[in-house]
């Protein structure tokens, strides 16, 4: 399996504007796209990933935890790889969510000044290291509308009397100073650090009205989160993610995990070995994730009496063949695949190439349509 997974798309496309990177660092491999601007549509100019595994002395497709020498080491490995040909170093960079803090505290309601004091005084029950060793970010939970009028209801004296939600978001300075350094040594020209989510959230979404479950099935953890009207709601971690899944197919069926990884990526849930099913073998491990996946939606239609109305799968994870339709039978909603690339314009021969495998570049192309936004 090649370290490297790249297309070039270059020439083509005829004469476009700046060009912006987004950057995916993730657990077991490295996502970078690349975004220009053409008669106002975002066009994809390039992309790639490198997987991590041989950083760390693993094999491709496995989870490491690079100290951050090696990961400049890796960034500068996939700048630089003429079949990437990135052309430009004006970026943005994902922070994993792992290394974030998230929260929804209830607060009662009082005047914007008031609560600017209030909030990092409330979120110290939250974060668990002083505060003064975080940068944290928070906004106040909409108030839900009324469906019929799309109205905000008017401010009643019950109303007034009800707490205000508001989610907050931490980073230990320690990480983002540990994101600078790597943008320094890179000589990466980035104008700001984002928590995945938020850039999952651009790439997936489309101004969806009804709750929406975003699944992020990475290689150590599945990330789940629930957006409302382009807001973000709750957010959660599990820790297993499609490296369990070759874990769990390397220690039943005795093979080796780089077999594993190939029998896995190959076949999918259609695979087989000497008579055994990979579906069979993997059934726990999906279940598990999508049982806690829906004990998140339970939690959330039970505190805000709402369905959630849709479950996006992203991640590499969710590459799997056939892991979709496993998921339709474990969730009683409709389940799709996300397709990142489609808020982009790219040619039509790579129309299949990028919905197979687009769900893994989420990330990424959120990223750089934010930073693709920042030039306008
Ligand atoms: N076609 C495929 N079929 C099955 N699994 C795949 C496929 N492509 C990639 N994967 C798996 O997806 C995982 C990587 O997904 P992804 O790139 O989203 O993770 P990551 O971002 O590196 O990890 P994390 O988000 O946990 O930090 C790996 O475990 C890999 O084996
Ligand atoms: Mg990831």
């Amino acid at each position: 399996m090649a370290n490297f997974f790249s297309k070039t798309i270059g020439s083509i496309l005829g004469k476009r504007g700046q060009s912006v990177l987004g950057i995916d660092i993730g657990s077991s491999s490295i996502k970078i796209v690349q975004l220009s601007r053409k008669n106002g549509h975002a066009v994809l100019e390039t992309y790639g990933e490198l997987a991590l595994g041989p950083y760390a002395g693993k094999s491709v497709g496995e989870a490491t935890s690079l100290p951050p020498e090696k990961v400049v080491e890796a960034i500068l490995d996939m700048l630089k790889e003429k079949e990437v040909n990135v052309s430009t170093r004006v970026c943005g960079v994902a922070i994993p969510f792992a290394s974030s803090l998230m929260a929804v505290m209830e607060m009662p309601v009082q005047p914007q000044k008031q609560l600017e004091i209030m909030v990092p005084v409330e979120a110290r029950k939250y974060i668990p290291v002083p505060i003064s060793e975080v940068a944290l970010d928070w906004y106040i939970i909409p108030k839900d509308k009324n469906p019929d009028t799309e109205q905000v209801p008017e401010p009643d004296a019950k109303l007034k009397t009800q707490n205000l939600e508001v989610l907050i978001v931490a980073l230990h300075n320690d990480t983002l100073v540990k994101y600078k350094d790597i943008v320094t040594k890179t000589q990466l020209d980035a104008s700001f650090f984002e928590i995945e989510i938020f850039s999952t959230m651009r790439s997936i979404l489309d101004q969806e009205i009804t709750p929406v479950l975003i699944v992020d099935m990475g290689a150590t953890s599945t990330k789940l989160y629930i957006v409302e009207r382009g807001i973000l709601r709750s957010s959660h971690s599990v820790n297993r993610g499609s490296q369990s899944i070759t874990d769990e197919l390397s220690k039943s069926l005795g093979i080796s995990v780089v077999d594993a990884e190939y029998l896995k990526r190959e076949k999918g849930l259609i695979g087989e070995v000497n008579g055994v099913k990979v579906k069979e073998v993997v059934t726990l491990t999906l279940n598990y994730i999508f049982s806690e996946s829906n004990r998140v939606i339970l939690a959330y239609q039970k505190k805000y009496n709402k369905n959630v109305s849709k479950v996006v799968l992203v991640g590499g994870g969710s590459a799997l063949k056939g892991v979709v339709d496993v998921a339709k039978e474990s969730f009683q909603t409709e389940v799709v695949a996300g397709d990142p690339f489609a808020k982009v314009v790219a040619p039509a021969f790579l129309e299949k190439v990028l919905h197979d495998t687009g769900p893994e570049f989420a990330v990424a192309v959120g990223v750089a349509l934010r930073r693709l936004q920042e030039l306008d």
